[in-house]
């Protein structure tokens, strides 16, 4: 089969498309043949190996996995004996942040690992491109005691992160304040925003009106610099540790700190995510913001392009 490949962290200029063996899939493990996965902002750091806390995941000194690859939308084509949940010929689609080896045109996959039956309603593109910015949005959320009717600003709304984070707050009837660039102002209004400020014309932080909560969703800014947005009691979040671990020694004191506070969340199990993510797709909830498409034969550049930061929501990576 084909498949994207580097034996060293590297630069996407050396990763190659290349052949390798089909796998064989274990007992609990199906075999899905891939129609679509992404490259994401996780694909980006399994490739380089930077942040190096990463490679306490996925190899020290070098990849443990050679084939790159994250997230998967694909048909199963073959299972193992104690697979019982699946059947050869299911859609499933699935993420794993530590690297699945899905840059592939096939990939094994462990039923233990979040892999669920794609939803009908989504086409295999909308169902990769589901996962991975999602995934940590629901983590950055999740343990907020959000209510209909709460204000949250989010910084960076055409992000992975910060897009999904619009759809899942309109779930929860929250009023959304959003910024982005020009180009997609109409984009995020009719996904749900209440307000979106474009970021080439206004500076957020100078706006006079206050959040129960801000999500800087890009990790571009500083609770310093958002205090002023903050009702009394209002909660900082970023996706960010921020200069010299700010945010995360913020956090820790947070729980002395008498008003404003500081959350910085740590993603875990992919499985309670995807639950989340499954009902809401299911239910038409959260279509996923897709960007560009690559040919597999092109991810390279579809990596270059990732890394650049400037992609909108997702990029696609199809096979023929
Ligand atoms: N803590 C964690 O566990 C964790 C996990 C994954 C990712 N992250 C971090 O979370 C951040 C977001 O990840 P992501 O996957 O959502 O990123 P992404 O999709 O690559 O975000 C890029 C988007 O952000 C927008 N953007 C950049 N700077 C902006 C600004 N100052 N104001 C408004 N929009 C801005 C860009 O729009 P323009 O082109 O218009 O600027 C682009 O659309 C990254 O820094 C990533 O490293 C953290």
């Amino acid at each position: 089969m084909k498949a994207a490949i580097r034996y060293e962290y590297c630069t996407p200029d050396l990763l190659e498309i290349g052949r390798m063996s089909l796998p064989r899939p274990g007992n609990d493990e199906i075999l899905v043949k891939v129609k679509a996965t992404t490259v994401n902002r996780t694909d980006c750091g399994v490739l380089t190996g930077k942040p190096w806390a990463i490679r306490l995941f996925t190899g020290l000194f070098k990849p443990v996995r050679p084939i790159t690859g994250t997230d998967f939308a694909g048909i199963i084509v073959d299972k193992g004996d104690n697979v019982a949940q699946f059947e050869i010929g299911d859609d499933v689609y699935g993420f794993f942040d530590q690297g699945l080896s899905s840059h592939a045109e096939y990939v094994a996959v462990s039923t233990k690992k979040a892999v669920l039956k794609k939803p009908e309603n989504v086409t295999f593109e909308q169902a990769a491109a589901s996962l991975e910015g999602s995934h940590y949005a629901f983590y950055f959320l999740k343990d907020l005691k959000l209510n209909a009717g709460d204000r949250i600003l989010i910084n960076g709304g055409t992000g992975a992160i910060g897009n999904a984070a619009l759809q899942f707050l309109k779930h929860f009837n929250v009023r959304v304040t959003v910024t982005c660039e020009t180009e997609f102002v109409e984009v995020l209004k009719s996904q749900g925003a209440e307000r979106v400020i474009d970021y080439q014309k206004e500076d957020f932080t100078t706006i006079n009106e206050q959040f129960d909560y801000v999500f800087d969703a890009v990790g571009k800014s500083s609770f310093e610099k958002c205090k002023p947005l903050l009702k009394s009691k209002g909660i900082y979040i970023s996706s960010e540790l921020g200069k010299n671990w700010q945010n995360a020694f913020l956090a820790l004191l947070s729980p002395l700190m008498l008003g404003k506070k500081v959350k910085f969340p740590l993603p875990y199990t992919i499985k309670r995510s995807m639950k989340f993510i499954n009902e809401l797709v299911l239910n038409g909830e959260f279509i996923p913001l897709i960007d560009r498409r690559y040919k597999f034969e092109d991810i390279a550049e579809a990596y270059h392009y990732v890394l650049s930061g400037q992609k909108k929501g997702n990029i696609v990576i199809t096979f023929d």
